[in-house]
């Protein structure tokens, strides 16, 4: 089977597709309060569209796929979205992100689509905490969202939890508790800096160093066998049924590590979080293009996919790091988190 190599040998194999950038929330590390300014509805790419894109994709070498937002449980009939992409046979694994407000009602028939596992951010316990953060969501749907994921076997549930200083922080150690009587994954993800909030500082962040040794005063830490498809490091409690993954993107970046690339929901690839740099695969695809034209814009993204971002705190300081992220480009709800 075909695989697709970039400029620094590493193979592509994982595509993140958002399909919408709306939201029904709004959390306060994401996005303002008032929202972002939505992509025309005309500029969304249809299901078949990206179907049409994925099979391309498979063709080259994309073995995975993740469907995220924005909320991609906030556009209509997403379990066809899962049907589509199931037929692809080269595909084998596909999972979605949600903040699983609304998973309770379509846990089903995603499972009954073909969809394997879901990713549920959820960055606390406390209702009242939680609404904060999410500036109106409530925690006990996500709760039963997650039991009803769980129920038709979209495990194993990861839980994204991104711990912020003097807000969330609090809650590692229940977080990482959690693991200990359910399979589920908890995955603590670094804070990111994104031109769309104003809540990132310094102080704010909290590295995953300090997570770690903070879930290590619950118990031993031992490395769990997962195989890794991503940047988590996993790790289990000793004695505990679920494992704890750390994301560190920002103390330290996994870049030489990166396999993947994410489409926008306008449909441009991005070859790294990090960067502007877009290949824009709509005008091929509506401009009665050949399948060869779009091969030839997936490679082209996987050919300028860049070494790494630059703005490690090692090189840049978290001073620098701040500053430089300010005025640069989407949020996170536009290229998918
Ligand atoms: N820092 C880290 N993770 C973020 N996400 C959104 N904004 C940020 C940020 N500033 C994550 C959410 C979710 C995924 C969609 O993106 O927690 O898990
Ligand atoms: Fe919506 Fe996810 Fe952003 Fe929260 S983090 S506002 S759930 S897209």
């Amino acid at each position: 089977m075909s695989s697709l190599r970039d400029g620094f040998h590493r193979t592509i194999d994982y595509l993140r597709i958002s399909v919408t950038d709306k939201c029904n929330l709004r959390c306060i590390y994401c996005m303002p309060s008032g929202g972002v300014v939505p992509i025309e509805y005309k500029e969304i790419l249809r299901y078949e569209e990206i179907a049409r894109i994925l099979k391309v994709a498979a063709k080259i070498g994309v073995r995975r796929v993740r469907i995220t937002g924005g909320e991609p449980l906030v556009r209509k009939d997403i379990a066809h979205l899962v049907h589509l992409i199931k037929q692809i046979p080269e595909i084998r694994d596909l999972s979605l992100t949600t903040n699983g407000i609304l998973l309770e009602q379509h846990a089903e028939e995603l499972a009954g689509a073909g969809l394997n596992r879901v990713n549920v951010s959820l960055d606390s316990l406390s209702a009242e905490k939680y609404t904060e953060i999410t500036r109106g969501g409530n925690l006990d749907a996500v709760l039963r969202g997650i039991q009803a994921a769980e129920k038709v076997g979209l495990v194993p549930v990861k839980i994204n939890m991104v711990p912020i200083r003097g807000i969330n922080d609090s809650e590692i150690e229940a977080f990482a508790k959690l693991t200990l009587n359910t399979s589920y994954q908890i995955r603590f993800i670094e804070f990111m800096p994104f031109d769309s909030q104003d809540l990132w500082s310094p102080e704010r962040f909290v590295a995953v160093d300090e997570i770690r040794s903070r879930v290590g005063n619950l118990g031993t830490l031992v490395p769990a066998p997962v195989r890794k498809s991503g940047p988590a490091h996993y790790f289990r409690l000793e004695g505990a049924q679920g494992v704890i993954g750390f994301i560190s993107p920002l103390s330290n970046h996994f870049c030489g590590e990166c396999n993947r690339l994410r489409m926008t929901a306008d449909g441009k690839l991005r070859p790294c979080l990090f960067s502007e740099t877009e290949i824009d695969l709509k005008p091929a695809l509506r401009q009665n293009m050949s399948d060869d034209e779009i091969h030839r814009l997936i490679i082209l993204s996987v050919k300028v996919k860049p070494e790494g971002h630059n703005i490690s705190m090692r090189q840049a300081g978290m001073e620098n790091l701040f500053k430089f992220r300010k005025g640069s480009g989407r949020p996170m709800s536009k290229i998918g988190g």
